[in-house]
């Protein structure tokens, strides 16, 4: 793919050399999974900036490893300004490496930001991680993130609904659709992106779009690759939540939960298998 191009092998080999192998992992899923949203959803970027202009600046809430960010630059007008912040600066890549034009720094979503970033950005991009706050913190993330847009920028959030099961036909997809009993139980709001929209809204946002996606995982995607990486993505994540959770919690047997993601593959292999996801992107009124 483009990015794998874009990250050199250089840059490849210094970032494992700084971060540590349980972020190796952790970067190779989130790389992995970017590269399946990004095919289902057609692109990056749904939210309808000026392209042609050569002085946008663009910030990445959440950023992880930047990945996002490396990838797109390649669609972005030269000279467009990215900067990324997340908590956990373990996953940043060396600065050496980030290239001209991106900063990555520390920064909690739910913390006040930095005056600097007030009406400071043609574009906010969020991704993968607006089911971890409770009602009362989506409030203040959404309120630090909408502060930075310039009058007239844009929003975009990036979200999986991992409540609503569009897995076909639904009494054979039963393994599957685990992973929406998983994420309701350990997410604070694993429906947090189908509200999305109507917060935008309510805080007087314009323009507001939205694409629902059913990504789809597993043999059923017409692109074999990308339903590979559907396939891979989703079983890291029913390990994680098989490892934060436990058997009982659900009313299974341990046999069942231990061969839970050999069934739950199973149905990936047989049947249409799919997450449902939310683009949305709204612009900020000029008042
Ligand atoms: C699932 S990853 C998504 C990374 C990236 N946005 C992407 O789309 O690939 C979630 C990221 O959110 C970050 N994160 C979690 N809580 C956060 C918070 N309160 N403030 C800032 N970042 C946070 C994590 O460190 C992690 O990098």
């Amino acid at each position: 793919m483009a990015i794998t191009t874009a990250l050199d092998e250089k840059v490849q080999s210094l970032r494992e050399r700084y971060i540590l192998p349980h972020n190796v992992e952790e970067i190779e899923r989130m790389q992995n999974q970017h590269e399946w949203v990004k095919g289902c959803a057609d692109g990056l970027i749904k939210a309808p900036l000026d392209m042609t202009r050569k002085d946008l600046r663009v910030l990445d809430a959440a950023t992880a490893d930047g990945y996002w960010i490396q990838d797109a630059k390649s669609i972005m007008p030269a000279g467009t300004e990215f900067v990324g912040f997340d908590i956990a600066p373990d996953l940043f890549p060396p600065t050496q490496t980030l290239g001209p034009k991106v900063t990555l720094s520390v920064q909690n979503l739910i913390e006040p930001f930095s005056p600097a970033w007030k009406n400071a950005f043609d574009l906010v991009h969020e991704r993968f991680v607006i089911s971890l706050f409770k009602e009362d913190e989506i409030a203040q993330v959404l309120h630090n993130l909408l502060s930075c847009v310039k009058p007239g920028g844009w929003v975009q959030f990036v979200e999986p609904d991992f409540g609503t099961c569009v897995s076909r036909p639904k009494d054979k997809t039963s393994a599957f659709q685990m992973i929406h009993q998983l994420t309701g139980h350990v997410m604070a709001d694993n429906m947090a992106s189908t509200k999305l929209a109507g917060r935008l809204e309510d805080a007087g946002w314009v323009n507001i779009g939205v694409s629902v996606r059913d990504m789809m995982a597993g043999n059923a995607h017409p692109d074999p690759a990308l339903g590979e990486r559907g396939r891979k993505n989703m079983l890291a994540i029913l390990n994680y939540f098989q490892s934060v959770t436990s058997p009982e919690t659900f009313g299974l047997s341990e046999k069942e939960w231990l061969t839970l993601p050999e069934r739950f593959s199973q149905d990936m292999d047989q049947h249409e298998t799919a997450i449902r996801h939310y683009i949305v992107w709204a612009q900020k009124p000029v008042v």
